[in-house]
Order: C-alpha cells, then sequence, then structure tokens
C-alpha cells in the first residue's frame, strides 16, 4: 500500500482517538450516505525472542503493539462488496457469490482472502462497503498484513453476526495470506494479533500451538520500537529462500533424528556431527535456528523469575546470530541494535520481523527512556543522515469494536 496525500500519512503523530475520528470523517467522504458505519483497530505485533522459529516449529514471543488497522464499515441492503484504502484512490466492487478465485497482486489480496475464507462458514451474509486505514508503517516487520487479516476477520464476524470463535478468525487470517496472497508465512503473526493481552507477551509453541500470556512488568521496563525506515523490495525473495534453507535442513538432519517432524526437534548433537552435510550457509542457517530455540527458552524462565536482564542478553545474543548465522541484518539495523546497547540501562536489542530492513526492538529499564531517544537519533543520524522513528509499546488488547464519537 503506498500512502497518498488524501489517506492518513502513517509518519504523523496522531493519537489513536484523533485518527479514528479522521478514519470515520474518510469513510463518510468515500462512501456517502448517512453516517451509521462502526469501526475496528486490529493491533499491529512486535517479536521480542524466537526470531525466524515459528516455520521450523519453535517457540515465539510476540507483543501486540497499539498502532495497527483501521476499518470503518457499513451493511449494505444487497451483496456487494466495496473495498477501500485510504492509502489509495480505487474502490473495489465485488460480488459476494462471486468473489475472486485468485489474488490480483494488490493490498486488496488481504481483506479479500478473509472473505473468501468465511464466507463459506457464515449462513447469512449482506454485502459491505468498508474503507480501511491505519497508523502502521507498511513492511516495517510489524505484521501490517496480519493486522489487517485479523482486524477484516474479527469485522465481518461482527458485521455478519457470525460468532466466530478466535480460533475461526485466525485461521481466516493464515488461508487468505497462505493460500490466496500466497506467502509462506508462519504462524506467529496472526497469533499475536488475534490472541492478544495488553501488559503480556504471548509465549507460543507453534509446534504444537500450545499459548499462554507471560506478564512483563510495564512499571520497571519499557519496549522501543525503532524503524530504520529501509524497505527492501528484495525482502520477501530472501525470506522464503531462509524458509527453503531451513527446510533443506530439516530434510537432510531428519534422517539422524528419529521422531524429528521440524528443525525445532534436530538436536544440536546431530548438527555438530552432521554438519558437512549441509552446504556452509544451509549449516548456519541451522545453528541460529537450533540456538535461538534454547536462548527463547532462557528468556522465558528469566522472564517468569524476574530476570529481566538476562532476559536482555537472549535479545541481544539473538540478534548477533540474525547477523551472522541466519544473515538477515543489514547495516542500518545493526546501527541501531549497537545504539541502543550503549545507553545506560538497556536491557537488549535486536531486529524485529524478518529483517532485511525494517525496526528493532529494544528492551530498558524505565528510567532509560530520555536518553535512548536522543541517542538513537544522534548515531542515526551521525551514520546514515536519517532520523529513525520511534515507539514505546505496552502490548495491545487486540482486534475490537470502537465506539464511534469516543
Ligand atoms: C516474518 C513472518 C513471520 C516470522 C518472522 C520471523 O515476519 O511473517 O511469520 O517468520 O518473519 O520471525
Amino acid at each position: 500500500m503506498k500512502a497518498s496525500t488524501e489517506g492518513i500519512d502513517p509518519s504523523e503523530d496522531f493519537s489513536l482517538e484523533e485518527l479514528i475520528h479522521r478514519h470515520s470523517i474518510a469513510f463518510r467522504e468515500r462512501f456517502g450516505g448517512p453516517g451509521d458505519g462502526r469501526l475496528f483497530f486490529s493491533p499491529g505485533r512486535v517479536n521480542l525472542m524466537g526470531a525466524h522459529l515459528d516455520y521450523n516449529g519453535g517457540p515465539v514471543m510476540p507483543m501486540a503493539v497499539h498502532n495497527g488497522t483501521f476499518i470503518a464499515a457499513r451493511k449494505r441492503t444487497d451483496s456487494l462488496l466495496r473495498l477501500a484504502t485510504t492509502f489509495g484512490v480505487e474502490t473495489h466492487e465485488l460480488e459476494l457469490e462471486r468473489l475472486p478465485e485468485s489474488a490480483s497482486g494488490g493490498w486488496v489480496d488481504y481483506p479479500l482472502g478473509v472473505a473468501r475464507a468465511l464466507v463459506s462458514q457464515v449462513d447469512e451474509t449482506c454485502g459491505l462497503d468498508i474503507l480501511f486505514g491505519g497508523n502502521l508503517p507498511i513492511g516495517a516487520g510489524l505484521s501490517s498484513s496480519a493486522s489487517i487479516c485479523v482486524g477484516t476477520a474479527f469485522a465481518l464476524d461482527q458485521l455478519w453476526e457470525a460468532g466466530l470463535s478466535p480460533e475461526a478468525r485466525v485461521q481466516a487470517a493464515l488461508w487468505a495470506e497462505r493460500s490466496f496472497v500466497g506467502v509462506q508465512c508462519g504462524i506467529m503473526d496472526p497469533f499475536a494479533v488475534g490472541y492478544a493481552c495488553p501488559g503480556h507477551l504471548l509465549w507460543l509453541d507453534c509446534k504444537d500451538e500450545s499459548l499462554e500470556h507471560l506478564p512483563l512488568d510495564f512499571s520497571e521496563v519499557r519496549v522501543a520500537v525503532v524503524d530504520t525506515k529501509v524497505r527492501r523490495q528484495l525482502a520477501l525473495g530472501a525470506f522464503n529462500e531462509r524458509v527453503a534453507e531451513c527446510r533443506e535442513a530439516f530434510e537432510r538432519l531428519r534422517v539422524h533424528s528419529a521422531g524429528a517432524t521440524c528443525l525445532r526437534d534436530i538436536p544440536q548433537r546431530v548438527l555438530d556431527s552432521h554438519r558437512d552435510e549441509l552446504s556452509p550457509a544451509t549449516a548456519r542457517r541451522a545453528t541460529h535456528v537450533l540456538s535461538e530455540v534454547e536462548r527463547t527458552f532462557i528468556a522465558r524462565e528469566a522472564l517468569v523469575e524476574g530476570n529481566l536482564s538476562l532476559f536482555g542478553a537472549q535479545m541481544s545474543a539473538a540478534h548477533r546470530s540474525l547477523a551472522e548465522n541466519f544473515e538477515v541484518s543489514v547495516g542500518e539495523l545493526d546501527c541501531l541494535v549497537h545504539a541502543a546497547l550503549e545507553v545506560d540501562g538497556v536491557l537488549g536489542s535486536r531486529l524485529t520481523g524478518a529483517g532485511f530492513g525494517g525496526c528493532v526492538v529494544v528492551l530498558m529499564r524505565a528510567e532509560a527512556c530520555e536518553a535512548f531517544g536522543a541517542h538513537m537519533t544522534e548515531a542515526y543520524r551521525r551514520d546514515y543522515k536519517q532520523t529513525p522513528k520511534m515507539w514505546f509499546f505496552e502490548g495491545d488488547a487486540g482486534p475490537r469494536e470502537i465506539p464511534i464519537g469516543n
């Protein structure tokens, strides 16, 4: 999606209330008629531990963030689905009974995929006018795609009074991304959005899909996300390449590990003794995955015991492995990760999302906040002549309806 002057510019700093208010006005301007639409919000997510583990069956520790997707929608009396975004001028019009079989390559594929997943599951549907927008940077590693997909599933569920479970909404979002849009993503992002809980990290074991909410004490710590503003066109190709390399590592090592069903199950000693059966790059990818599984379990234990320094140390070690073994970092990310660690009170710092650009996530003691902002800006301006974008997040409540007028 591209920002346009007629839409909401995600780089501007408006409060959530102001953005929602603007979004309902934009809806009325776009679709006309009486302003009786409903408004929904769906968060993005930041991942603190378990980098590139979801598609390897490992554990992950993401947190939903209070920047996300805005959805304004109104029921129609016919069966027409009209979809528009504040980031562009076109409106897509489709008949609910004749939704397209394949994706078109645009932003509309995401909500359309969700509509396709749900239309066959819901007894009584009706046409809808829907306007999407939001304040989540797109392609920055904060999962704008899961935000729009899970948000659409939530909005359609409410508008069609379908009574879907959170599982059904998350599965519809996953189907849209994997089977309709065609991205071989793991399960982390829609789960992080769909099962969000404020003040908590989600512990998700991607092998059996079991999950738990683990509290993070926000009176003591802060989670910052800093955007390099680097967006790589090649990121999707490079992501799929990593997925393929991990699959290859698993295929070659599974013959030495009875019962293993994913790369996460391969014991370290098997990788150590059969490393020469893998290409050097594939061996490095497997090294990252197995060490990240171990770090993520240590981080979980540290969080439960309140040892946040140990948690932070796992984040920083994860970044080193992402840079050296998984090779998904870039100079801009390394610059921000290292600059963060120079600030007193910073506990850990690493890239978040797939890498190749996007954002870093930083855990710090609350009192480090002030010095942090100034130092990051100085370091990034010095090395890259740019001002980075920064947010502090405390975990979001997940997809919800926002009362109009508030
Ligand atoms: C992307 C994918 C996720 C996950 C991360 C890396 O964000 O969408 O499923 O694989 O990369 O942890």
